[in-house]
């Protein structure tokens, strides 16, 4: 089909699409939804681990002279699934540019672990229609979580007709094929599968920096927390093999990455599907702490599977940072049940002191939903004495979110928004009056800090992060950008750290 051709067939084909309620038959699919029922019968299906990922030849080419745009929104695994999406367009000839004007191809990247990230996207392509009516060949696409669920994809299909391609967090390697036919189809090419259950090697990956860098350990999330909508968006729990890990953090450290973090939605439950051999995140760790590289981090944890052996490897410390993202969601045992996070307030404080005595000043963080169905003030209290017992250094705190297709979307839920807002408002005095305090204790000290680049408000500040995750400011010359310097601490504010250079950038091998 030539471009003429392809055009007609697009026009004919939007006011098709427009004069028909059923608009399924419209388009082209390899669509299985997602089903609750069948996600939670999850049992061993074998994984299979896929190493000869390559572009077929008759794609290479197909973007000479094109360029791609992906907005990324939500968690590190999708800008990580951006970085390989990038590296796909760039195998097949794309290039990238930064504004959306500019592209052949636009794609959305979307988060659907609470309603307000599926509203942004829904603005977003509803700001996309122009574009497409001005420039007919423009590729409009929506991939990531949102494409998962069903009732996106209708909603997709009905009022924004327009988007040409819908795929889901497993298929991304088809991206070539998508692309291609997305180009010749008469209709929106939707290509979701709920049926996972593969590890895709080699993928190519066009990585955002090249100080620090993200590695999948591990995909999906078979814990199903009744929040929570990513172990339907994400599939089941399948882990990446330790030595293709591992190959792959020593090749970032030979390309002179001085920051890994080891990506999974539950990395504690690395290595429970590996039916050869017993294998977990300790493991997994105690052979990357080997590899000369000066940081390596891990998130998310989950409290239920954080094992001995692991605090045990970290304890070792070295490149294993002493700070732990470590979610509780909430400090009340009766909730954390509702929630089904299969631990108890005591348990999760247990945990927390083994750490604390392994790792001696360690810093950790966590995530906490307030307003959960019929939270009762006393529950919501419990969660205050927690935060404080723990003493976190900070938190991404939120309003609980009804997701469609989780358990607790279907409880009734008897807490009024407005008290549900108050809560997170207490809550992030206290998250602020905390951090604020942990910040002041720093003033005096010297730090590590990994020099990434320009500070956001001040071109002529530097800033870094320390081991501890630690924003810190300071002035600097350019050239230590990269680095691991040696700050001194000589003001703290809320969320950040204003410091002065010490001596010459420490020597890094
Ligand atoms: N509503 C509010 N917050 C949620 N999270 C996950 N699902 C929901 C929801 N339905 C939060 C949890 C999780 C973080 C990534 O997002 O705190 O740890
Ligand atoms: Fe969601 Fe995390 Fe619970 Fe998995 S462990 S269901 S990703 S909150």
């Amino acid at each position: 089909m030539n471009e003429q051709q392809r055009l007609q067939s697009q026009q004919v084909n939007s006011s098709d699409k427009k004069s028909d309620q059923d608009y399924s038959k419209y388009f082209e699919k390899v669509y299985q939804p997602p089903s609750l029922k069948d996600a939670k019968k999850r049992g061993k299906e074998e994984i299979q681990v896929h190493r000869d990922f390559e572009i077929p030849e008759e794609f290479l080419g197909m973007g000479t002279g094109k360029k791609f745009y992906i907005r990324t929104y939500g968690c590190q695994m999708n800008e990580h699934d951006t970085e390989v999406m990038a590296g796909i367009f760039m195998g097949l000839g794309y290039e990238p540019t930064f504004t959306v004007e500019d592209a052949d191809v636009v794609l959305l990247n979307t988060c659907a672990i609470r309603e307000n990230a599926e509203n942004k996207v829904f603005g977003e392509i509803g700001h996309l229609k122009p574009l497409k009516m001005k420039n007919p060949d423009l590729l409009i696409g929506v991939c990531g979580c949102m494409s998962q669920e069903e009732s996106v994809v209708n909603k997709i299909m009905k009022t924004h007709q327009f988007v040409d391609m819908v795929f889901g967090t497993h298929n991304i390697h088809r991206l070539p094929n998508i692309l291609r036919e997305a180009m010749f189809s008469k209709a929106t090419v939707v290509e979701v599968w709920s049926k996972e259950g593969d590890v895709i090697e080699n993928l190519p990956k066009v990585r955002r920096g090249d100080i620090k860098a993200w590695v999948n350990i591990m995909y999906g999330c078979d814990k199903f927390c009744t929040y929570c909508i990513v172990p339907y968006t994400r599939g089941k729990e399948r882990s990446r093999r330790p030595e293709d890990i591992i190959q792959e953090v020593r090749h970032l450290a030979a390309q002179g990455y001085k920051e890994i973090t080891l990506l999974g939605q539950n990395v504690n439950a690395y290595g429970k599907d590996f039916e050869d051999m017993k294998y977990g995140l300790g493991d997994l760790m105690d052979e990357i702490r080997k590899i000369d590289i000066p940081r390596i981090r891990f998130t998310t944890s989950h409290p239920r599977d954080f094992d001995d052996r692991l605090i045990e490897i970290l304890a070792k410390g070295g490149n294993l940072v002493e700070h732990i993202h470590l979610p509780v969601q909430s400090g009340s045992t009766e909730v954390l049940k509702m929630m089904a996070r299969k631990y108890t307030r005591e348990q999760y404080l247990e945990l927390v002191r083994k750490i604390k005595e392994a790792i001696p000043g360690v810093t950790l963080t966590t995530d906490i939903i307030v307003g959960f169905p019929n939270e009762t003030e006393e529950q919501f209290e419990e969660t205050l004495s927690l935060y404080r017992e723990v003493g976190y250094d900070s938190a991404y705190t939120f309003i609980y979110s009804p997701r469609e297709g989780t358990p607790a979307a279907k409880m009734e839920d008897n807490v009024p928004m407005a008290v549900k807002k108050e809560r997170l408002q207490r809550l992030n005095a206290l998250v602020n009056e905390l951090s604020a305090e942990k910040n002041k204790a720093y003033e005096g000290q010297i730090v590590e800090v990994l020099v990434e680049g320009e500070s956001k408000n001040n071109p002529d500040v530097l800033a870094g992060y320390t081991r501890k995750n630690k924003l810190v400011n300071f002035k600097a010359p350019k050239s230590t950008i990269g680095q691991l310097v040696q700050v001194k601490i000589i003001a703290a504010k809320t969320w950040t750290l204003d410091g002065e250079l010490l001596e010459k950038p420490i020597e890094v091998k």
